[in-house]
């Protein structure tokens, strides 16, 4: 079965549904306690170059679609072994990282100390970030973090409690309409890809997938174990917006050609479905009320 699992990165999955009455406590614990035991094996595949997809492609058009980082406060939410903190201290932000696995924090700190880059790690879940003050930040960033919390709403509250009047949010999320529970592969009748059948777009449980690089050596062959919680293209937008975000981007991103021929698996992402949804929004002063009373 994990043999099956393919190379474009879209994972297959095993459903496993909520026990019922889990509070958003319990269903966070079992997040944290995934991204922990999967942690190490993280850490050695980033460190080893296999998120070939996401550094070459999502992260860099990510980074475009923000701008301007330099000289701004930027939480980095969700920041995992810290690799999406490092892109923004090198693009001149002064960050704050936030993860619910204390094992990726470790991971993370331990970079911090080899290469130091005054980047604030820190253990905490996107939907209580009590410990800092209102108005805190000028940005909150999220990279390829959302679809893994189970209180999508709770996060949003959160950002926009800390992010300061005019200040901007910005999220990557693998694309909601493409990566559902139930979708499958198409082939052509030589096997090759050829497109992208969607189910189970409207299912809400959370499920489990198994997942893993391309190209990994046989030391690193084990499959990443993942909840993923299947919030729509509407929780998200709506959400910004009832959180008091003026919409001021959203973008699809398609792989350049070049970038294709060098990694042919890409070419599946230009032409067939969107592998993220980048959405940026700014917290309107109005909504300052609203969201600090
Ligand atoms: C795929 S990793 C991405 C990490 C990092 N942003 C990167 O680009 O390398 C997703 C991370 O989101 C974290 N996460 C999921 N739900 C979270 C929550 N509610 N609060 C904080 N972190 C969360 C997981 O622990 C995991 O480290």
């Amino acid at each position: 079965m994990i043999s099956e699992i393919n190379e474009l990165e879209l994972g297959q999955k095993t459903t496993m549904s909520e026990p019922s009455g889990a509070t958003k406590t319990v269903a966070e614990q079992a997040v944290a306690a995934e991204w922990d035991n999967n942690a190490d094996l993280w850490a050695r595949s980033l460190s080893h170059q296999l998120d070939v997809i996401n550094e070459r492609f999502g992260i860099p058009q990510f980074l475009d679609f923000l701008g301007n980082v330099e000289g701004l406060d930027v939480l980095d939410a969700g920041c995992g072994e810290g690799r999406s903190a490092r892109h923004l201290a090198a693009r001149g932000a002064r960050v704050t990282g936030v993860d619910i696995s204390c094992r990726m924090i470790d991971h993370a700190r331990r970079q911090e100390e080899a290469a130091p880059r005054q980047i604030d790690f820190q253990v905490a879940s996107c939907s209580d970030l009590s410990r800092f003050a209102p108005h805190r930040f000028g940005m909150v960033v999220s990279v390829m973090a959302l679809m893994d919390t189970p209180d999508l709403a709770g996060a949003l509250r959160e950002f926009a409690r800390l992010i300061k009047p005019g200040g901007e949010i910005a999220i990557m999320v693998r694309h909601p309409c493409f990566f559902t529970r139930g979708y499958t592969l198409l082939h052509d009748k030589n096997r090759r890809s050829a497109g992208l059948a969607v189910a189970d777009y409207f299912q809400r449980e959370s499920y489990l997938e198994l997942w893993r690089f391309p190209n990994r050596g046989q030391t690193m062959d084990a499959p990443f174990t993942v909840n993923r919680y299947p919030h729509t293209l509407a929780d998200y937008i709506n959400g910004l917006l009832v959180y008091g975000f003026r919409l001021t981007g959203v973008m699809e991103p398609q792989p350049a050609a070049a970038l294709c021929t060098e990694f042919p698996n890409l070419g599946f992402w230009r032409r067939h479905a969107a592998l993220y949804l980048f959405l940026r929004g700014r917290k309107e002063t109005t909504a300052l009320m609203q969201t600090t009373g």
